[in-house]
């Protein structure tokens, strides 16, 4: 039997190429060897999203994109955390054996408090419980269909890291295996990626690149790209170039050194360079793009298929959250 791999999509904006390669790609790389379980963390999204028209675009757009890029919803599960209720249940269960220290520790919180008292505020301003609990709903998440391992970025291997001691407490507190114990499988990524200005891609730095970009804005988004300002005829350094950086990341090995030798021929401006990088994405997502906007504009389809995804995850749920209920002493659902 293969394991499991169970890994939540956190619908919070647009998905961009630093989302890409950095977790969506390496994701759905999963599926040969694991069953894989996928899920939109939208009551996660709910500790910042707090307009209903932005969050049901987001969970739109975020699904849409990992369908889009080859989510296949009939291979393991894909459904939205908000459909299926059980998770909020173990999540409370859950909550119960969680040392509030732990909390106190956890990253997103822990960092909020020291932003608000290097501001000199109360160190709990503009924190809301959801994100204060955050960790417990994850645990639930990941604990409910006994992932054995769980790929996320670096950022939140301390999360998945109190999932297994939750696991751990829990089982020895009951004499059963009742939850598996869950390994981060963290995915380093080599390549800094690049955002326009050359820091790493990210929202927070307003240097994103959107992956579903129409030919046009993605013209305009590549102009964006920050490059020094040699002339055309000058030599020039591919491996110092914003540009170059990315491109390599999608391009061929031989698209690759033909470009190079482009730079430091000399002799070309970087408008050429700029064109090869938006052909190249071009390439890459130009199809993947058509079935992006054929969802997107048809949401109730996205819905059914999130709906189907829990129709066949909810008994799963179900069925666990019952033996842990009886495990607490409270009786199975009725
Ligand atoms: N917190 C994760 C993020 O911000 C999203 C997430 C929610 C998740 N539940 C999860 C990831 C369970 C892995 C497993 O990216």
């Amino acid at each position: 039997m293969k394991k499991i791999s169970l890994t939540g999509i956190k619908p919070t904006g647009t998905p961009h190429l630093g989302n890409f390669l950095g977790a969506i790609r390496p994701a759905l790389s999963l599926t040969e060897t694991y069953d894989t379980v996928y899920f939109i963390a939208d009551y996660h999204a709910l500790t910042t999203v707090h307009d209903g028209a932005e969050m049901n675009d987001n969970i739109h757009k975020v699904a849409a994109t990992w369908l889009a890029l080859g989510l296949d919803p009939q291979k393991g599960l894909f459904y939205k955390q908000s459909d299926i209720p059980e998770i909020f249940e173990l999540s409370w269960a859950l909550s119960c054996f969680t040392p509030k220290g732990f909390m106190n520790r956890a990253h997103a919180y822990k960092a909020k408090v020291e932003a608000n008292r290097a501001e000199n505020q109360d160190f709990d301003t503009n924190i809301n419980m959801g994100l204060y609990c955050y960790p417990c709903l994850m645990d639930a998440d990941i604990l409910m269909f006994n992932a054995d391992v769980v790929p996320v970025g670096k950022d939140q291997k301390q999360h998945v890291e109190f999932a297994r001691d939750i696991a751990i407490r829990f089982n020895k507190q009951y004499g059963k295996d009742v939850f598996t114990v869950p390994e981060p499988l963290i995915q380093e990524t080599t390549d800094v990626i690049p955002g326009l200005d050359g820091r790493k891609m990210s929202k927070s730095y307003d240097n994103t690149i959107e992956i579903f970009l129409e030919p046009k804005a993605l013209k305009k988004k590549i102009g964006r790209i920050v490059t020094n300002s040699q002339g055309i005829e000058e030599k020039k350094d591919p491996d110092t170039c914003n540009v170059f950086r990315l491109y390599r990341l999608f391009a061929t090995p031989e698209q690759t050194s033909d470009l190079a030798e482009h730079y430091r021929a000399g002799g070309m401006g970087w408008g050429y360079a700029k064109g090869e990088l938006q052909k190249v994405l071009e390439e890459t997502f130009g199809a993947a793009r058509e079935k992006y906007n054929d969802l997107m504009a048809h949401p109730e389809r996205i819905d059914e298929i999130l709906h189907a995804g829990a129709e066949k995850a909810r008994p799963i749920a179900r069925e666990h959250m019952d033996r842990v209920r009886e495990l607490l002493g409270v009786g199975k659902s009725f």
